[in-house]
């Protein structure tokens, strides 16, 4: 059964007078990486202080693993990892040396250390001095601290924050396969678009307190493309697709330009276009980058 580990339900928060959060509704399906993007004071903190229960709600409902967030509180916590702010490592220890301060204070076999050192990719690192480690490594073993004890959820808030380019794609590539080699279900706050495009299978955009939009990143991105289509008789394309209720226009290069149409619509464009006996040389579809997605909610808030 695919539960939701982490449930808001038309949340919302106040500092003061100050709204930063409104009616905020999204879920996290269990075993996905959920990215969750907003600009800088967008709310993401917010929403993870409140997730973890270090801020109450100003009104509705938030749920973990099916249970209000005060009674999962403390006991169930052992399921969920954490990292908000930059992690504290003690640096003139290794990492075996550091880890086993978790694993004993959670009571956990020695092995364990191997087992969340293998999943992050230290494990040939294990006997050196943590002062030696680049900061991707340090972000990567304060995750290992975290995996001690299987955790079945991991909330990171901007985890990529100030790594360069190979430490941002290490980070990818860990958090990309936890669900599959931990178990264990991801949430990702970021600002980095091309980051959670590439690790998360859902998405939350977070703008001024209201997400403004919700769903896995297939849909996000493939509910529209644009096709372009090089053709002679391009006037008649035109009417041709508009009739059918098309958006068209032209570039400056000629092609036609067919907006907002799914993969499924292309293969109808296709068929209107031979039908009408419109030859055309070429035509490709180009899928919306979520860039596109998050420009456009963003400049459609921003008007509104
Ligand atoms: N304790 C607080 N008291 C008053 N206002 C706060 C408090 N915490 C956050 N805010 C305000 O709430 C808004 C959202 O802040 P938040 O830290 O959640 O944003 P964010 O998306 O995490 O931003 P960033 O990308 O900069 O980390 C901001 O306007 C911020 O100033
Ligand atoms: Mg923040």
């Amino acid at each position: 059964m695919n539960m939701n580990v982490i449930e808001f339900n038309q949340v919302s928060k106040s500092f003061q007078y100050h709204k930063v959060l409104s009616d905020v509704t999204f879920s996290v399906a269990q075993n996905s990486v959920f990215g969750f993007l907003g600009n800088n004071g967008a709310g993401k903190s917010t929403v993870i202080k409140l997730m973890l229960g270090m801020l109450n709600p100003s009104h509705g409902e938030i749920r973990l693993f099916n249970q209000p967030v005060k009674q999962v509180l403390p006991a169930g916590f052992v399921n969920i990892g954490c990292i908000v702010d930059t992690p504290v490592l003690y640096e003139n220890l290794t990492a075996s040396e550091f880890l086993s301060f978790s694993q004993r204070l959670k009571n956990l076999p020695r092995k364990e250390i191997e087992r969340v050192l293998e999943v992050v990719d230290l494990s040939a690192y294990k006997k050196q001095s943590i002062s030696g480690y680049s900061l991707g490594m340090k972000q990567r073993l304060a995750i290992a601290n975290t995996l001690l004890g299987s955790p079945k959820l991991l909330i990171l808030d901007e985890p990529t924050n100030g790594l360069d380019p190979q430490g941002m794609q290490d980070m990818r590539e860990l958090l990309k396969y936890l669900p599959e080699r931990a178990g264990c279900t991801v949430f990702v706050s970021s600002h980095l678009l091309s980051e959670i495009e590439r690790i998360a299978s859902h998405i939350a955009v977070i703008h001024g307190g209201e997400i403004v939009k919700q769903d896995s990143l297939d849909n996000l991105k493939g509910t529209s493309g644009e096709l372009r289509i090089s053709c002679l008789a391009l006037s008649k394309a035109n009417v041709v697709l508009s009739n059918a209720n098309f958006h068209c226009s032209s570039d400056q290069d000629g092609d036609l330009l067919v907006s907002k149409v799914t993969r499924e619509e292309c293969a109808q464009v296709h068929h209107l276009l031979s039908k009408n006996k419109v030859d055309f040389w070429q035509s490709s579809f180009c899928q919306q980058s979520l860039e596109n997605v998050f420009m456009k909610v963003s400049h459609q808030k921003a008007a509104s």
